[in-house]
């Protein structure tokens, strides 16, 4: 992939009345890239799409695409394939005349050859004649898909294009637009509020909370490496120690001093100890109800120390589980590395070099 942009949004701002939904959002997108914006409802993602695509106003700032300003430019003018939540196809249209909507200037011919094209491409085959009424969810949003890169966009815009179908639909379709947009090598930015979505698809996740990036960056790294409490709560599962300290020997509850940074692990830093193992980085747990995950045993555990009041998740391999006798009730020892332990300041943000 080069590492050109296609795609620059630089200081976006945005207020419906005195809803200020975008607070200075600047992000660039590489060419080939795959970008979701990831947050939960209503913190500005369809907005940001929209300010994108050409389809709302910004209050200040600009988009680029490529070298160009194209910040007032038209929806048209820019060219971009647009694919939303709801089919929005043409009801009295059948599915060729969908998919043909936008190539004004095509022949005949050449409408036909593309139109076959991109039905094969989205795996649907001789349904040019069906109307959409005629077709399932999942179909329909192929068809959608169809007629957005039937123009051929120089940039992909998808908003929760998955989101109003079944689970199963869901994953299939996920996969087919992650091997379309490779095989095309199209530069894409989709919405999505499922985080699950967002880190199987992506190159690389904007992480929006009430209207401000709070990450981006690759799913690995935010996962690995949240830059703050929102990110680090929103992606994937994590335990949240309060009044906890970390040293060199691992972590222990605060008996006295107040403790004002935040301690964090995954489920999965966590490791048990057997009885013949005595180690200064001991926490001792009950557990409290454990679930048969497959790979992996989701345990809930409450911290056995009376000045605790506090229950966490932990993983644990179905061999360390067994030998170490884990069921309801059991009394035993864990930890968690220190290095698998992230530290946030009392500003929520992440200090680096701890984890
Ligand atoms: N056209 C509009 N007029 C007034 N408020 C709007 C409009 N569009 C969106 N909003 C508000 O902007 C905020 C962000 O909306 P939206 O971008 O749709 O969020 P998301 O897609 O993340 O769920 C919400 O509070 C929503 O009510
Ligand atoms: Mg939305």
């Amino acid at each position: 992939m080069s590492t050109n942009k296609t795609l620059s949004v630089k200081n976006i701002n945005k207020s419906f009345g005195d809803n200020h939904v975008l607070k200075d959002i600047s992000l660039d997108i590489n060419d080939g890239e795959f970008v979701t914006i990831l947050g939960p409802s209503g913190c500005g993602k369809t907005t940001l799409l929209r300010v994108i695509a050409g389809l709302e106003k910004s209050d200040g700032g600009a988009v680029y695409f490529g070298d160009r300003n194209i910040t007032k430019d038209s929806i048209s003018k820019r060219g971009f394939g647009i694919v939303f939540q709801s089919y929005a196809l043409f009801p009295n249209l059948n599915v060729f005349q969908n998919v043909a909507y936008g190539m004004k200037k095509a022949s005949k011919e050449e409408k036909q050859k593309r139109v076959r094209k991109m039905l094969d491409l989205v795996g649907l085959n001789g349904i040019e004649k069906k109307m959409p009424a005629e077709l399932s969810g999942g179909m329909q949003q192929r068809v959608a898909l169809a007629r957005a890169l039937a123009v051929k966009p120089k940039l992909l815009l998808l908003d929760e294009p998955l989101s109003a179908l079944d689970a199963k639909v869901r994953v299939k379709l996920r996969e087919e637009i992650c091997r379309i947009q490779k095989e095309l090598g199209l530069t894409t930015i989709m919405v999505t509020h499922d985080q699950e979505e967002a880190l199987t698809m992506a190159d690389r996740i904007v992480v929006i909370n009430k209207g401000e990036i709070m990450q981006y960056d690759t799913p690995q790294n935010l996962y690995n490496k949240p830059k703050n409490l929102f990110v680090a709560d929103f992606v994937g599962h994590m335990n949240f120690l309060e009044n906890w300290m970390i040293s060199d020997s691992g972590i222990s509850h605060s008996k006295d001093e107040v403790i004002t940074s935040t301690l964090a692990f995954r489920p999965e830093a966590a490791e048990v100890l057997f009885d013949s193992v005595e180690t200064v980085d001991a926490i001792k747990g009950q557990v409290e109800y454990m679930e048969f995950r497959g790979s992996f045993y989701r345990t809930q555990v409450k911290i056995f120390d009376s000045s605790v009041n506090h229950t966490v998740e932990l993983d644990f391999q179905p061999k360390y589980a067994i030998k170490s006798g884990l069921e309801p009730g059991k009394i035993f020892d864990f930890r968690i590395p220190t290095k698998k332990v992230h530290v946030f300041n009392e500003n929520g943000t992440a200090i680096a070099d701890e984890v």
